[in-house]
């Protein structure tokens, strides 16, 4: 670390960004005797510095990939890697260290700051142990610096606020400043903008694409919209039943997909003129998603595949490349 970091605190990432690494990935919940399967081998990775938007239906687990990502959950199966290191089962420091590198943005920005604390102690309790030693003064220039880099200006009004005293977007906000407080490499941004006013969205948008591309933060953008991770993502992975049943090149993945599933969700999204109700959960879909409490032989898709064949039925279809970067777990494409 150069002397002049030390001085002139910054939110500055150390690295470069980290390359995060999913592979099959399987989480199960046990209820009161019934068992929901909810990850079914999930496969996914997000290179150092990149952005990545995961799209799926509402129920299709991508909360929990989130949160099994973070470490929340133990993955049942699979593994999960994270700048080379497997952190599947971390513990202690290992996982400390994980997660402060890898940080969260949720939903709901009512609900994930605390109401009882000012904008300087939410900031203050994000920082990771090694700033925690900083002078106030330090401190409060970190919090400054943070805060003007998220478009909270002057930053000295919004230290002392409390969370009611702000709009939704001041709070996506602060949220966004709490997550770079601790310098991370990546940030899971679980529908960030689902609960802003429409108006929001784009500001917020678009501050995540200026920190990716100013401090080499990478986002793993997860949404229910298909126009806004295309607008986000640099590449896109569609989820379905807790799986990853396609990815690629953003522009690819929509001009040209390949999975039934996804030519369904892009059919099915609303033109791009008529922005506002480009909402996947009221599009139009035939069939329901696999209940949970299946276990699935084959494809997940299988019940709902115009395409579907025997081997669907049977087999697990392997992820196979079948284009520029585009990945797809079909069986049409073996
Ligand atoms: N802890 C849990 N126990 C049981 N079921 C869960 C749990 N967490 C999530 N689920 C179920 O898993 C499914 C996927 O949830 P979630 O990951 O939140 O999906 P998404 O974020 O895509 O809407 C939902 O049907 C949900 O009810
Ligand atoms: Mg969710």
């Amino acid at each position: 670390m150069s002397a002049m970091r030390q001085n002139v605190p910054t939110i500055e990432p150390q690295r470069l960004g980290a390359p995060l690494v999913l592979q099959n990935v399987h989480k199960r919940f046990v209820q009161g005797g019934r068992v929901s399967h909810v990850l079914r081998g999930a496969d996914l990775q997000v290179g150092a510095s990149e952005i990545v938007a995961l799209v799926g239906e509402s129920g299709s687990g991508k909360s929990t990939l989130a949160r099994t990502i973070m470490r929340l959950y133990t993955p049942d199966e699979g593994s999960l890697m994270f700048d080379g290191r497997d952190v599947t089962t971390a513990r202690g420091r290992d996982l400390r260290e994980y997660r402060q590198r890898v940080q969260m943005v949720f939903q709901d920005p009512f609900a994930s700051l605390n109401p009882t604390h000012s904008v300087r102690t939410i900031l203050k309790r994000s920082l990771p142990p090694r700033l925690q030693s900083l002078r106030d003064k330090e401190r409060d220039d970190l919090f400054r610096d943070a805060l003007e880099k998220v478009g909270l200006t002057p930053p000295d009004n919004f230290l002392q606020q409390f969370p009611h005293e702000l709009s939704g977007g001041q709070r996506q906000r602060v949220a966004l400043a709490r997550s770079l407080a601790g310098r991370p490499d990546l940030v899971l941004a679980d529908e960030p903008v689902s609960m802003l006013d429409v108006s929001l969205r784009l500001g917020v948008l678009n501050l995540m694409l200026s920190l990716n591309e100013q401090y080499g933060i990478g986002y793993l953008y997860i949404t229910h919209d298909l126009a806004s991770a295309r607008y986000v993502g640099a590449r896109i992975a569609v989820m379905y039943a807790g799986d990853i049943v396609e990815e690629g090149p953003a522009d690819t993945i929509v001009e040209e997909a390949k999975h039934p599933y996804t030519q369904l969700l892009i059919q099915a999204a609303p033109d791009p003129d008529r922005r506002g109700v480009d909402d996947l959960d009221s599009a139009v879909f035939t069939g329901e998603p696999p209940n949970l409490s299946m276990e699935i032989q084959g494809c997940p898709f299988q019940f709902r595949c115009p395409h579907v064949m025997d081997k669907c039925r049977k087999e697990v279809p392997m992820k196979r490349p079948v284009g520029d970067g585009q990945l797809v777990k079909c069986h049409l494409y073996a």
